[in-house]
């Protein structure tokens, strides 16, 4: 049992997706969309720019237990052999991106603003249509899922439904936003660098959204970033110092390959100050000729707004 835990810090009760072994890595039981994004889409040319903001994939476990390693030697094997697939789906196994944090603050950003396609019945379709008309999705290409935030007075973990940011209006975005970055929390100053940090790494991904063909239906951004105000500051210390360190390789003076690159360079046991990836490509798919998803590069867009928003606000009441 001890190998195959439900993921404890997952915004949500995704009963789909396992924690395993020592918690450095998800089961995710899918769809074959999600699948052949993992095995055929993610590893072609096509999404050479996507792939740094991609959790990291180590196989498919088949229905029967067995895996199917990624091919790039990196499966562990000796930590998923033992799992026991019970549902009829395959899984595919995945890094946690959580799994570096302390004390995870962590929002799902639903992307986009067309959430069907063409096997959808029009009853279907209609309704996904309805959903985004009558939410922040189609006017923003955002929406706000489920989010989780450390409240270090009540020494717990605020969870905040989905039904919230289904409720409300585009003009209550940066609210939302102000819930998950509140004030009071971690010292300002480190609420503006975490929230630069997070900009940056956003502005990277819609620049890599821009540069691809692709259609990603239902989609979303994760951003994930250490509530636990001590962990926060060492983790910037920690940052800085590798920075400085590999200036000399690093023409741009930032310290990217920690956030973006494939494979996470943590010093020791400290995880990053924040973490921005995509997620969830059941539906996402290879577009030729069609040209970037508009609709996820609006909310990417908004979403670097709300961060500019909150940004000004935070610098404000740090004046
Ligand atoms: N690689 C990962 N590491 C850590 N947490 C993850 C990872 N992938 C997903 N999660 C968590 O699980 C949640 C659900 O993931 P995802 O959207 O991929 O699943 P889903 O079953 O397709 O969900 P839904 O249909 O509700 O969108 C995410 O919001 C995130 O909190
Ligand atoms: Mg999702």
């Amino acid at each position: 049992m001890s190998d195959k835990m439900p993921l404890a810090t997952q915004v949500g009760s995704h009963l789909n997706i396992r924690s395993i072994a020592d918690g450095s890595l998800i089961v995710k039981s899918c769809l074959a969309g999600e699948k052949d994004f993992y095995t055929l889409l993610t590893p072609s040319e096509h999404f050479a720019r996507l792939r740094p903001f991609i959790p990291r994939f180590l196989g498919v476990l088949r229905s029967k237990g067995s895996v199917e390693p990624n091919g790039r030697g990196e499966m562990r094997l000796d930590k998923v052999t033992q799992i026991v697939n019970g549902g009829r789906r395959e899984s595919i196994i995945l890094e946690n991106l959580v799994f570096p944090f302390k004390r995870p603050n962590i929002i799902d950003i639903k992307l986009g603003t067309v959430f069907w396609n063409k096997n959808m019945s029009p009853e279907k379709r209609e309704r996904m249509e309805k959903t985004a008309r009558e939410t922040t999705s189609l006017e923003t290409g955002i929406r706000l899922t489920e989010f989780q935030v450390w409240d270090p007075t009540a020494q717990t973990m605020v969870m905040v439904p989905k039904s919230y940011g289904k409720s409300i209006a585009a003009s209550e975005l940066p609210a939302g936003v102000k819930r998950f970055i509140p004030t009071g929390s971690v010292p300002l100053r480190l609420l503006e660098r975490i929230i630069e940090r997070i900009t940056h790494d956003v502005r990277r991904i819609r620049d890599a959204v821009q540069a691809t063909e692709m259609r990603m239906i239902g989609g979303s951004l994760l951003i994930i970033w250490e509530g636990d105000s001590e962990t926060l500051e060492k983790a910037f210390e920690a940052w800085d110092e590798r920075a400085a360190e590999d200036e000399d390789e690093d023409d741009n003076g930032s310290c990217d390959n920690t956030t973006g690159g494939s494979t996470i360079k943590k010093p020791q046991k400290l995880g990053p100050p924040s973490l921005v990836k995509l997620v969830d490509f059941a539906q996402t798919q290879f577009a030729p000729g069609e040209g970037p998803d508009e609709g996820v590069l609006l909310g990417l867009k908004t979403t670097l707004d709300l961060l500019d928003g909150r940004l000004k606000e935070i610098r404000e009441a740090a004046a």
